[in-house]
């Protein structure tokens, strides 16, 4: 695993940005894995400048997101098919119909996983998966569970993610219980893997998730495992790592 320090949100922003423009300019046919929360917002700016400025062509590019609340419409402002609009694919000349996210308001829940799962995997698998971490270590919604849940599903949200994603709403009982999430199959089938962390409020887990035991308490540990893991955070996200996992990065 690779650990890029990064001086704060900003940096951090635009050398993730840079990492997801290397693989379309080189692949412009690429699979793209996203995700929603306040990490990648920054770096999805970042795209859209260097878009705007003609170096980058999303033509061809698919992007298949990590998850949706359940019960939410796509118009719902606080849906993750709104804000992956508003923050990105509105600004780009990506397709719509190149843009997958799970379908909050499917009535059959099982039908629903299984259609997200053939389209991840018709598309061929994704090649470049970004990443955030929730403060109790979830990836997409993978919450803390007793295993890795393999294919997408939908999982009851824990308190403390309900409590963390409560700011963006205007009151926690709007938050919902409920939401559709990539497995971890696609995500560690990705070729590569980005993830981003920013802020001291993120130190403990990044130190637990990437210098800890592979537990699915922690279900952002198993990227250790993966032979492709760019982790890029500030000084502030790293801050609690040890020496011996540090490697070199923020000296
Ligand atoms: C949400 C999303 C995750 C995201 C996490 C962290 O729960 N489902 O995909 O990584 O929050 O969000 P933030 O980047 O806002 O800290």
């Amino acid at each position: 695993m690779k650990i890029l320090c990064e001086k704060d949100y900003r940096s951090m922003s635009k050398r993730a940005a840079s990492i997801i423009a290397a693989q379309i300019v080189s692949h412009p046919k690429s699979i793209l894995g996203l995700a929603t929360g306040s990490s990648p917002i920054g770096t999805y700016q970042t795209l859209i400048e260097w878009y705007h400025q003609g170096y980058l062509d999303f033509s061809e590019v698919h992007a298949v997101n990590l998850d949706e609340y359940k019960g939410l419409t796509p118009h719902n402002p606080q849906s993750y098919a709104y804000f992956m609009r508003e923050n990105l694919f509105d600004q780009i000349n990506i397709k719509a119909e190149n843009t997958h996210i799970p379908n909050g308001m499917a009535v059959d829940e099982e039908a629903e996983c299984i259609r997200y799962d053939n389209i991840i995997d018709q598309l061929g698998g994704i090649d470049l998966q970004l990443l955030g971490i929730g403060h109790n270590g979830h990836i997409g919604f993978n919450e803390p569970a007793e295993v890795f849940e393999k294919d997408t599903h939908c999982i009851s949200l824990s308190e403390s993610t309900i409590a963390a994603n409560s700011r963006l709403f205007e009151q926690i009982e709007e938050v919902p219980r409920f939401a559709y999430t990539m497995g971890i199959r696609p995500i560690m089938q990705a070729k590569k893997i980005l993830i981003i962390a920013s802020g001291s409020a993120k130190a403990e887990i990044v130190r637990k998730a990437f210098c800890e035991a592979v537990t699915p308490s922690v279900p952002a540990s198993i990227l250790q495992l993966h032979p492709d893991v760019t982790l890029v955070a500030d000084a502030d996200a790293l801050k609690d790592l040890g020496d011996g996992c540090r490697k070199g990065c923020c000296d």
